[in-house]
């Protein structure tokens, strides 16, 4: 092995170790002082180039500089001295004497004789920077010197561009990281915030529901409390209104039979009373008929939706299909009560809305669930009527079915009439 291809491996051992730029740095140069054959003193120095600035940095030395040696070598701008006219040219440089050779432009007050080795560090062509090695004055320059030399700035070079690229590495890799760890924090806390909504959103629907469940009592109360009512005033009207009138109708009669047939004039008179009489014995049975049919607590909702039925029919002349109305379906009084609610709430639409002809409807049973169906032949209700209905009646339905724990299902097309189907679980 030769003696070049020594010093070149050692070189090349040293820049692959892991220490840190500063350290290979000196460790490279004490190798090349080592290596005899050309004769450097015991001090070198290596530049790093700014090629933005166009000026070399002092990096690293080794050996013993003065203190203004260090402090004047700096900067050295690109061009200046001997190391600025490497970093310019590209080449290497030896100079024989730094006081007889004109290029030697710096000077220090304890500078003494010598010469001098100048390399270009360059990797891929790229100058990097600038290594001085001190020799002796007017040295027996070794022949091979400048490939040596040029080898190893090159390995110089790769290292120091190697060792730039990993720190700019680490440095992004640093960032990337910091980058992650705000993310993640942010994430962390858009988390919360959104755990923290939804807890709240969770408390709000509790409430709604909370709060739709007392309302949806408090209207079954009002409903039961209605009914009653109107139980009561129906029962009232009939009863004592019908036969006080009933028995104004009797006295009535009794006075025109005491009445002399001579007095024509008087008869006619109690004549015009008992009829005004009877018309309103009339009234007052249908008043407390509307109020609350007592067929309903008679005979059932069966009986109370045909009795319905046929009124419709005698005032609006409105044909009835009743099916599966003769059937003895066994439903508890509240349950009737809110079938024929629904029924004349139905009814009353069709009469003020449908413009129909012919009205079907049937009450059945079908697995384990009790089915009111109401069609009619009429216009046809629309989606929005069924969607967005402000109005009463519509929601009233629904309220009474949902208080059963039932569904009801509104249909209509244009031209081809509206079922309206009410479904409600049989309790077991
Ligand atoms: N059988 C029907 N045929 C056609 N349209 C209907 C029928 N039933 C209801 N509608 C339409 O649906 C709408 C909503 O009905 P809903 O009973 O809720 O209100 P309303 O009858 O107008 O008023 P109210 O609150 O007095 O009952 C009606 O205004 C009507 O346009
Ligand atoms: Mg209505």
């Amino acid at each position: 092995m030769t003696e070049e291809y020594r010093i070149l491996h050692k070189v090349a051992k040293i820049l692959q170790s892991p220490s840190d730029l500063e350290k290979l740095l000196q460790d490279a140069m004490q190798s090349i002082i080592e290596f005899k054959e050309l004769k450097v003193e015991n001090k070198a120095g290596i530049f790093l180039a700014d090629e933005k600035k166009r000026v070399l940095r002092l990096f690293n030395t080794y050996g013993a500089f003065s203190e203004e040696f260090l402090e004047k070598e700096k900067e050295v701008p690109f061009g200046d001295c001997l190391c600025g006219r490497v970093a310019v040219s590209g080449e290497l440089l030896m100079s024989e004497s730094c006081f007889s050779d004109v290029r030697h432009e710096r000077t220090f007050s304890d500078m003494k004789v010598h010469g001098h080795y100048i390399v270009p560090l360059k990797s891929q062509g790229y100058l990097v920077g600038v290594m001085f090695l001190y020799t002796d004055t007017n040295p027996s320059w070794y022949q091979h010197s400048q490939e040596v030399l040029l080898s190893i700035g090159g390995l110089i070079a790769d290292t120091i561009q190697r060792k730039k690229l990993e720190e700019e590495l680490a440095r992004h890799r640093q960032t990337l990281e910091d980058l992650i760890v705000k993310r993640t924090e942010n994430l962390r806390a858009t988390n919360q915030t959104l755990l923290d909504e939804i807890e709240k959103h969770e408390e709000t629907q509790k409430t709604l529901l909370n709060s739709q469940d007392q309302l949806r009592k408090l209207s079954n109360q009002i409903q039961t409390i209605r009914e009653e009512e109107k139980s009561r005033i129906s029962r009232e009207v009939h009863d004592e209104l019908g036969q006080s009138l009933t028995g104004l109708k009797m006295d009535l009669l009794h006075v025109k039979d005491k009445c002399p047939e001579e007095s024509v004039e008087l008869r006619e008179q109690l004549e015009a009373m008992i009829a005004v009489v009877d018309n309103t014995i009339k009234s007052v049975q249908r008043i407390a008929m509307e109020l609350r049919p007592p067929i309903l607590d008679a005979f059932g909702i069966c009986e109370a939706i045909v009795w319905q039925a046929r009124e419709c029919t005698k005032k609006l002349g409105i044909r009835f299909d009743l099916q599966g109305l003769q059937e003895q379906v066994k439903i508890e009084q509240d349950l009737q009560t809110t079938l024929f609610r629904v029924f004349q709430e139905t009814l009353t639409n069709i009469v003020r809305h449908a413009a129909a002809s012919r009205v079907e409807v049937s009450l059945y049973t079908e697995s384990e669930c009790l089915i009111l169906m109401i069609r009619d032949n009429g216009k046809g209700m629309n989606e929005d009527d069924i969607k967005h209905s402000d109005s009463l009646g519509l929601i009233g339905i629904r309220e009474r079915v949902h208080a059963w724990e039932g569904e009801v299902e509104f249909q209509g097309s244009p031209g081809k009439g509206t079922t309206v189907t009410v479904k409600i679980p049989l309790k077991k």
